[in-house]
This record gives C-alpha cells, structure tokens and sequence, in this order.
C-alpha cells in the first residue's frame, strides 16, 4: 500500500477547487440565512438502526452503500449516507418543535455511500441541505422548490428544470404499486435479479435500477392520481406558472429513499446525473420521535455543482487582486500598513516574504497572476511615488503612498464595470 494514495471514491479538494466550495458555502449561507433558515451540525454517524428505518430497508443506500462498522461496545454504526434522517433525529432529541410555527434549517457536510466511483459520483461526497419541517401544503412545498431555484439562480446557473412528480397519499402510492405490480406480472423473467427481488420486496425501487429502468415502458404515476391529487397538481401548476418557475412532470420519478410522501422532484443538468433532489416526506419524523410533523426539503450535490460550475463558465485558475513586490527590506513596513488599510475592503493581497536576489523579480507574478503590483523599492520608498503595473492590461502609474488604498480601490471597482 502507498501512503500518498487515497482510498478509491474519496476526492482531495485543494485550490483552486477549493475557493468554489468555500464560496458556494458562503453564498448559500448568506441566501439561507435571508430566507430565515439556520444551521445545524449533526455527527459524522449515527446508530445504523436510524438509516435503516428510515431511508427504507431495500432502498439500494441501506442495502449496499452504507459504511457500517462496529464500535468498541460492539454497537452498530455507520457514516451519514444522507442528512434528512439526522436532521429528523437532532429534532426530536432536542426537542426543536413546540410550536405550531415551521423551523427551518439548513446543513453542510460530506456524505458517505459505497458506490461504483465516477466523475460526479464519489464515496464521500458533499451535500447542501435544507429542511422545512412542521410545514404541510401547497405553499410550503412551493417554498421548498422556490428556495432550490433561488440558490441554482445565485450559482449562476440558468439553464435548469425541475423535474417533479407527485406521489399523494398512502393510497395513491398503494394503487401505483397495484399497477406497477400487475405490469410486471407477466416479466418478472426480463428483471435482472436484484429487480426479481424488488418484485417482491418494494417494488418501487425497480424504477431506480438503472439496468431494467432503460428496458420497460413503466407505468405512469400519473394514472395513480385521483381527484384530491389532481387538485393538488392544479394548484401547483398554477402557482409554478404565475412565478414563470421552470418545471416539468416525469411521472416515473419516485426516488430512491423510502421516506417520500407527496411532491418529489430532481433537476439534472447536461448529463444524466441529478445536481439535486429532494420532496416531502410527512412520515419520517413520527417513525422516529413521539411526535409526527411534516416536513419537505432536498439536497444539492456540490461536488456535483462544482464539476458543473468549472466545466461551464469557471476559470479554474487562482489569481489574486494585489501583489506588493518589495524589492528591499525597508519595503515591509509600508506594506504592513498598506494592508492594514486594505482590511476594510474585500480584495486579496499578498506579498513575497523574503527578498530574493533573482534576475527577474517579475517572475514571482507568473505564479500570483495578481491585477495589480504594487512595487517597492529603495527609489519609490525615497520619492514617496509608489509604481502600480496593472499586469492584464500592461499598464504603469505612479501614485503617491497616501493616495495609494482610495486609488487601488477606485481602480480596481472600475476595471469591474
Ligand atoms: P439524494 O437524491 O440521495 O437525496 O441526494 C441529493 C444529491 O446529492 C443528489 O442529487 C446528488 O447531486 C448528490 N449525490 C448523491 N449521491 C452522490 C454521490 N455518490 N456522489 C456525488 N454526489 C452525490 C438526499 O440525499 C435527500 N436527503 C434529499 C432530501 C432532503 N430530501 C428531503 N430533504
């Protein structure tokens, strides 16, 4: 085993990849907190028995992506596979929801499945969450779609619909896996074998087999709906259309976690894998705790977001607003209160710690790649006339050091515009 080799399906993240999640992390944050969400951190794991209950005991998570393994007691843990069920777990044991108002929450963290590694489809993988939960209709499920939009529209991100579908009631879901079942009656042969087993088990789950999905023409959902759900969609439609939001129906949508109830939806960008999925799921929390409290919410895969971002529109290049080059010692302590000075304002700055005796001290930008250098030298420090290179635009000025900051600043606001 090489020690420099990471296990197969984890990703070093490392600059300047790195910067794109930091910002996605900054700005979902700000979005969230807008919109009167907030944080919560649980742990890395749980009990296994917690996952088992709740995503659904043949969902292909439980089955064959989990990482479980005993502790010291010989108790049965396992990573966080996803964060519904631990956000659902650290309500109920704090006791979060004494009230009728909604809570609102939000999480951030790597998640841990076993799957077969691939660009976009990782072992441990990072996840946006958000969860409305003690919220039930219409409008709650349109806040929840309405906030996913609301973050894809931040990321710069134009080009998406929302895929939806609506599994209704307890006896909604029973007729469709009637129909689903009689479909089948006569095929089950043309199932692959984990498909056979499905059959019997959970026969939704077929549709999440990427093998026999492509092969049948499934039943729509859609025949499932009776009048109530049909008002539900109605309604839906029609506040989705007044807010010009971008939707579609896939009626062989159901997802692959048990807990769903109501409105489902998935929005893949360019390839086929989901950048995100979420919907309500009314049932969970009650399985859990003492009380039952419907709830709606999804996650966005920001590995996923990431590749997305990078491949589309991102330079992938690090590259700073401010480099002082000082080319004698007695540089350093203008530039300290330089940047001092900088502190008020957003830019990043940076400078060479040592003075090196190099040909070409201009090298040193190569790896920066700043806007503007800032240079220093026994000349500038003795004509207090500081020389700024604007190196994109290979331009020279000379500035007094007084003005130096409001002109920095007025320069580079201007070469935004
Ligand atoms: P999920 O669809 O299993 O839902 O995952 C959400 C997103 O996480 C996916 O759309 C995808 O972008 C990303 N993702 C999933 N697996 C991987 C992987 N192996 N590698 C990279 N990215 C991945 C949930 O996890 C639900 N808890 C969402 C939710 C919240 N539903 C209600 N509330």
């Amino acid at each position: 085993m090489k020690l420099k080799n990471k296990p197969r399906g984890t990703v070093d993240i490392f600059p300047p990849r790195s910067s794109i999640y930091q910002k996605i992390q900054q700005i979902s944050s700000y979005v969230l907190k807008k919109n009167n969400y907030q944080l919560v951190i649980f742990p890395t794991y749980e009990f296994t028995e917690l996952f088992t209950s709740s995503l659904g005991s043949t969902s292909d998570v439980v089955n064959k992506e989990m990482f479980t393994f005993f502790d010291r007691k010989g108790r049965s843990l396992t990573l966080r596979p996803e964060g519904t069920a631990s956000t659902a777990r650290l309500i109920c044991q704090n006791k979060l929801v004494n009230s009728n108002n909604p809570l609102k929450l939000y999480y951030w963290g790597s998640m841990f499945r076993y799957e077969r590694p691939q660009k976009g489809r990782y072992r441990e993988f990072y996840q946006l969450g958000v969860e409305l939960i003690n919220a039930s209709g219409i409008i709650a499920d349109f806040e929840i779609l309405r906030i996913a939009k609301d973050l894809l529209e931040t990321f710069a991100i134009k080009d998406f619909t929302f895929q939806l579908n609506y599994l209704g009631s307890e006896k909604t879901r029973e007729r469709y896996k009637k129909e689903l079942k009689s479909f089948f009656s006569n095929k089950t042969d043309e199932l692959c074998s984990d498909c056979q087993k499905r059959y019997q088990t959970n026969i939704l789950r077929i549709l999440d087999c990427s093998y026999c999905f492509g092969n049948f023409a499934f039943p729509s959902y859609q025949k499932s709906w009776d009048n109530e759900d049909n008002g539900y969609i109605e309604k839906l439609n029609q506040i989705l259309d007044s807010d010009n939001f971008p939707y579609t129906y896939n009626y062989k949508l159901v997802r692959g976690l048990d807990y769903y109830t109501g409105l489902v939806f998935e929005v893949k960008l360019m390839d086929k894998n989901a950048i995100l999925g979420g919907g309500r799921y009314d049932e969970l929390i009650g399985k859990i705790g003492d009380k039952s409290l419907a709830a709606a919410g999804f996650a966005i895969g920001i590995d996923r977001l990431v590749n997305y971002l990078l491949d589309n529109f991102i330079n992938n290049s690090t590259s700073i607003d401010i480099f002082f080059l000082a080319l004698t010692e007695q540089a350093f302590p203008l530039i300290f209160t330089l940047q001092k000075k900088l502190k008020k304002y957003n830019y990043v700055s940076d400078y060479n710690l040592t003075i090196k005796k190099i040909k070409n001290p201009f090298k040193v930008l190569d790896y920066y790649l700043p806007r503007l250098t800032i240079i220093i030298g026994e000349e500038e420090l003795k004509s207090d006339k500081i020389l700024i290179k604007d190196c994109q635009k290979k331009k020279d000025f000379f500035v007094d050091s007084k003005k130096l900051i409001k002109w920095i600043d007025q320069y580079l606001t201007k070469s935004l515009d």
